[in-house]
């Protein structure tokens, strides 16, 4: 270990090099109080590897005046570039904040994602901003938000402008509606590795699938499922981020084994995750749950979940086979690739299609059964 500094974020537990001013996983600023040397014993046993060794410190973060700011974080009603008229927020994660806007000469309603309220923007933010503009823009999947333009606002804040999505995400369906229909289930899986097929094709991966990061487009009477927010994604036309800063990138209950031990990661990554998703869908719980992150990582790396039929007895075991699959520890035991996880997927369709399907469809009243090694999730 290089003996540089990093600071143990409050927020998600991880360690951040010292000069990364906001927690990448919970968009909350970093709090420099606890800073520790990375040569010091680590705080707690079984903390996540990541690729901290050898890592250049980041270059000094990017200072964005403060009046700049200010005309970011009061954007609304303002007019981007003289043609983006941005109307209202509509949605918050990590990173960015977005806006329902209006491209003025085309008349066309238009998504605009930028980061007014990060205190300081590094030169970090800037190129995770960039570098989803520039993956997303070379994809072309009718289940990947299409992108339409980026740039810099008052010549600080990068900003990227998308097809604007009507509906909700995944995460707020279940949280509303709890455990999907399998049917519904398998539309959104099905959509979701068929987008994904597209950007491993050009030898994408994602990183950071998470119901978050899924949309359920509804325009019209059919629901897309749409993957958004490439912006941790590996990809050969762009350098790592993970690798150039040492961080742990992505959301921890959807993390797989092999990222929070720091060892090298492909696609089958985002089949995991897929894994994860698919369990969640189905019973409306995460199937790896925790108090805190080291919880969480020791339950990914140690224990099974929770079988299928503990929460939904009437489930076919065909799906718990599938997503079993997606969910072995040693990655060259789960799919190969997304099309064959999805020639699966298809698979598993046929069969509980059948008329003699043995399954029920998993409403909100429906209450999944209790299990001690299962905790509800929190939010
Ligand atoms: N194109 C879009 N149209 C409508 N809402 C969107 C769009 N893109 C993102 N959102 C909303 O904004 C949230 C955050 O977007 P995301 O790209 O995931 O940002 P972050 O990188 O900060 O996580 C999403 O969960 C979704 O609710
Ligand atoms: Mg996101």
């Amino acid at each position: 270990m290089s003996g540089e500094w990093f600071v143990r974020c409050a927020h998600c537990g991880l360690p951040h090099v010292v000069s990364e001013q906001i927690c990448p996983i919970t968009g909350k600023p970093v709090e420099m109080r606890r800073r520790k040397k990375t040569s010091d014993p680590r705080p707690e046993a079984g903390f996540p590897q990541a690729n901290e060794a050898q890592v250049p410190p980041p270059q000094i973060p990017h200072q964005v005046k403060a009046e700049s700011l200010q005309t970011a974080s009061s954007l609304i009603g303002q007019v981007i570039e003289g043609k983006y008229l941005v109307r209202e927020l509509v949605g918050r994660g990590g990173m960015g904040a977005i806006y329902r806007a209006e491209n003025l000469r085309l008349a066309k309603p238009v998504a605009i994602k930028t980061l007014p309220n990060v205190p300081l923007l590094s030169e970090q933010h800037f190129a995770r901003m960039m570098r989803e503009a520039r993956i997303t823009g070379s994809l072309n999947h009718p289940n990947i938000v299409e992108i339409y333009d980026c740039g810099v606002l008052h010549g600080q804040i990068p900003f990227v402008v998308f097809e604007l999505l009507e509906g909700q995400t995944l995460s707020s369906r279940i949280e509303l509606d709890g455990p999907l229909p399998l049917n519904e289930s398998l539309d959104i899986v099905e959509g979701v590795l068929s987008g994904l097929a597209a950007a491993h094709l050009r030898g994408i991966v994602h990183r950071d699938l998470k119901p978050d990061n899924i949309f359920l487009d509804q325009r019209g009477k059919k629901i897309t499922p749409k993957i958004l927010d490439f912006g941790i994604a590996h990809s050969p036309i762009e350098e790592t981020l993970s690798t150039s800063t040492g961080m742990i990138w992505g959301t921890p209950f959807y993390l797989a084994p092999e990222q929070i031990r720091g060892r090298a990661c492909d696609h089958r990554v985002d089949l995991w995750a897929m894994g994860v998703i698919f369990y969640e869908m189905v019973t409306g719980l995460r199937p790896f749950n925790g108090q805190g992150i080291d919880e969480i990582c020791r339950h990914i790396l140690n224990e099974p979940p929770p079988p299928l039929w503990v929460h939904c007895p009437n489930l076919p075991r065909e799906v718990e086979a599938v997503i079993s699959k997606a969910l072995e520890r040693d990655p060259s035991s789960r799919y190969a690739s997304v099309q064959e996880m999805l020639a699966a997927v298809r698979k598993l369709r046929t069969e509980v299609e059948q008329p003699t399907q043995n399954f029920i469809s998993q409403k909100k009243t429906q209450e999944p059964q209790s299990d001690e090694s299962t905790l509800r999730f929190r939010r």
